[in-house]
């Protein structure tokens, strides 16, 4: 497979940039050209942010399994698609080929079919980092079902918010999930999930760890015999087929839930046609791949990042993804550069709080191995500091790799902003500069375009793009309005991606991180107000506040403070353990407080406004310059909170 929309050089990069913006629906349409269409589209682009209304693609009709699977199929059929690393590195990895991937993905269309799954309907996945979630979620797109995958590290109440707001009639899980050494039982969660639910009527459950697990008859049924059974149906003298549903380029592809500044979780929705133009495009010129190279994205298919550079992306341009089931430090810290020296792996694509956790181990991670095998490393989920990158350079790229930092987000879909490894700049900490497409303007709180340098001869401002590139979220699940005041209100005829950025005189971008009140814990976007909710859902809690704090690992960690009512004050360990159990209930343990610092009042205003401003000063250690506080309803208070500090 060639792509003749691949960037060669810098020159190249700026002329596609310049078409792309004067002319997208020449650029774009000329892209699309590349995939497979049931019919090609009317109109490529018609967009408005006030509503927001965009579409791309309109009226044109495709399968992104066609273009993933069938289309490879003649020439790459016993190439692999997937390269899959289970946690225990004893254990039999698996290749699957692209003929093998279109087989089971054709069973997974049947199976759901049989168990009465139709085009639009929400299938909800919960599963392990196990080939058939691959299957599954290329199954669900198949037959137009609609994906909702729910990363493993999910409690069951997220599970139960989840499935009502997307109204999801099936779930396909697991008995368990291994992770290192831990083993989660899936299954289980998921049954705690479905207590008081009354929209699910199929759970399919894959056997992974033979983890014991109730199965209510009639609900509950088995992967291994519903494929076994989908197997023959698909299997006509010796072809498999599976007839993909025409799908408008429009139609939702899947729903991820991510979250904001609300105490409730988004249902980001994806489109078809324009995600999957964006995912392979993306794919094919950030990390320059090439033809049989293995592409190992470290990332869980729970989040955006596995979406879109584990399963989209790679397959739709007939690459080799590796999936890996397990985490960096098990059995031990060299487990990434380990499995890239197993399978010569070419593209290594990860997340800075892993680079940060593994350069604790000094040069333990590293030494004995090769990675000669490496050309390209990548980036995603948060800023990268300048160490991380230094090291991520030297150890592991041997200063021969080009490192692309990607600025991306749920919402976006793919990569916006990033350097195209090897043809455009670097710069560490960096993202550099905007795909084409994609046009970013930096603003002040009123909208207005930043024109004045700081000190440093930098712009700062408000991140935004000012129009729509074909992979941007086309709504909320259920709530139009909501998906308009978060992201088109804030600012007329902008996107606002809720990032704060630094522009240099190269028109390179930097970003600082959000302005909203959502943390990025070790990549993970975790919003304060999801976290407070939760925090006081332990009987003890009278109120709390939550706000990020620098972390050496995680990015940011979690700081809470928190009024507990006379009772429970007593026994403050005690109390603060069964807080980060109610978290680890209602959210997750990924939402657990890495501090909970106990206190009397919370600094608010007259009008009973919490002044997070003062509590994040005070968690970052800060002690002088906490601004006015004459505004206080009470300052005493904010000593109080100075002294208690952790
Ligand atoms: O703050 C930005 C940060 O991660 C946020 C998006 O999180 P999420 O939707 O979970 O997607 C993560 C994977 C794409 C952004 O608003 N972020 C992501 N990539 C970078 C980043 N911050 C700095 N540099 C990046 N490369």
């Amino acid at each position: 497979m060639s792509y003749p929309y691949q960037i060669k050089s810098f020159e190249e990069y700026q002329q596609a940039y310049k078409r792309s913006v004067q002319d997208p629906e020449g650029f774009w349409g000329d892209v699309a050209e590349n995939f497979t269409w049931r019919k090609k589209w009317d109109k490529v682009l018609e967009w408005n942010f006030k509503e927001p209304k965009v579409e791309w693609f309109k009226g044109g009709k495709l399968n992104i399994t066609e273009n993933c699977i069938d289309r490879h199929l003649e020439t790459m059929g016993e190439k692999p698609a997937i390269i899959w690393e289970p946690n225990n590195p004893e254990e039999r990895t698996r290749t699957v080929t692209y003929n093998r991937l279109h087989k089971r993905v054709c069973q997974v269309a049947q199976m759901l079919k049989n168990n009465g799954v139709k085009k639009g309907d929400r299938v909800c996945i919960y599963m392990g980092m196990v080939p058939e979630l691959a299957y599954a979620i290329l199954g669900c797109a198949r037959i137009g079902a609609i994906h909702s995958v729910i990363f493993g590290g999910f409690s069951a109440q997220s599970i139960a918010d989840r499935l009502e707001d997307a109204n999801a009639e099936f779930i396909i899980t697991c008995d368990g999930a291994y992770r290192g050494e831990k083993v989660i039982p899936l299954k289980n969660v998921i049954d705690d999930a479905l207590i008081g639910n009354k929209t699910v009527k199929k759970v399919i459950v894959y056997t992974r760890t033979r983890t014991p697990v109730s199965m209510i008859k009639g609900r509950d049924i088995w992967w291994e015999d519903e494929m076994e059974f989908a197997e023959h149906q698909v299997e006509k003298e010796g072809k498999v087929f599976f007839e993909a549903e025409a799908m408008d380029a429009e139609d939702p592809l899947f729903i991820l839930y991510t979250s904001g500044s609300t105490g409730k979780p988004k249902g980001v929705v994806h489109s078809s046609g324009g995600y999957m133009v964006w995912t392979n495009y993306t794919f094919v010129n950030v990390f320059q791949y090439q033809q049989g190279q293995i592409h190992f994205c470290t990332a869980d298919i729970g989040w955006i990042t596995g979406h879109s550079y584990i399963v989209y992306g790679p397959l739709s341009a007939g690459g080799t993804s590796l999936m890996f089931e397990g985490i960096p430090t098990y059995p031990s810290c060299s487990r990434f550069f380990d499995i890239v020296d197993k399978y010569k792996v070419n593209i290594l694509y990860t997340a800075p709080t892993a680079i940060r956790s593994l350069i604790g181990f000094g040069d333990e991670p590293y030494k004995n191995n090769d990675l000669s095998s490496l050309q390209i490393l990548g980036t995603v989920g948060e800023p990268i500091n300048e160490e991380a990158w230094h090291w991520y350079d030297e150890h592991i790229g041997k200063k021969k790799c080009p490192i692309v930092d990607t600025w991306w987000q749920t919402e976006t879909g793919g990569v916006l902003i990033s350097n195209l490894a090897g043809i455009t700049p670097a710069k560490p900490s960096w993202a550099t500069l905007p795909l084409p497409g994609v046009q970013p303007i930096l603003v002040d709180e009123k909208g207005e375009a930043i024109t004045k340098k700081d000190e440093q001869g930098l712009l700062k401002g408000n991140l935004c793009i000012k129009a729509p590139w074909p992979s941007i979220l086309r709504t909320t699940y259920g709530d139009h309005e909501r998906c308009r005041t978060n992201y088109f209100a804030t600012y007329e005829n902008l996107y606002f991606t809720s990032d704060g950025a630094l522009k240099d005189e190269n028109g390179f971008y930097r970003i600082t991180g959000r302005v909203d009140d959502v943390l990025n814990v070790s990549g993970h976007r975790i919003g304060t107000a999801e976290v407070e909710n939760a925090i006081n859902m332990h009987a003890g809690v009278v109120e709390s506040a939550v706000v990020g704090y620098p972390h050496d690992i995680k990015g940011q960690g979690i700081y809470a403070y928190v009024i507990i009512d006379g009772k429970h004050a007593a026994d403050d360990e005690q109390t603060r353990k069964n807080i980060l159990q109610t978290v680890t209930r209602v959210i997750g343990p990924i939402a657990k407080p890495d501090k909970i610092q106990f206190v009397k009042g919370l600094p608010k205003t007259r009008s009973g406004k919490i002044m997070r401003r003062i509590l994040r000063k005070i968690a970052e250690g800060e002690t002088q310059n906490l601004g006015d506080t004459t505004t206080l309803l009470d300052p005493n208070v904010v000593d109080e909170i100075k002294n208690g500090k952790l």
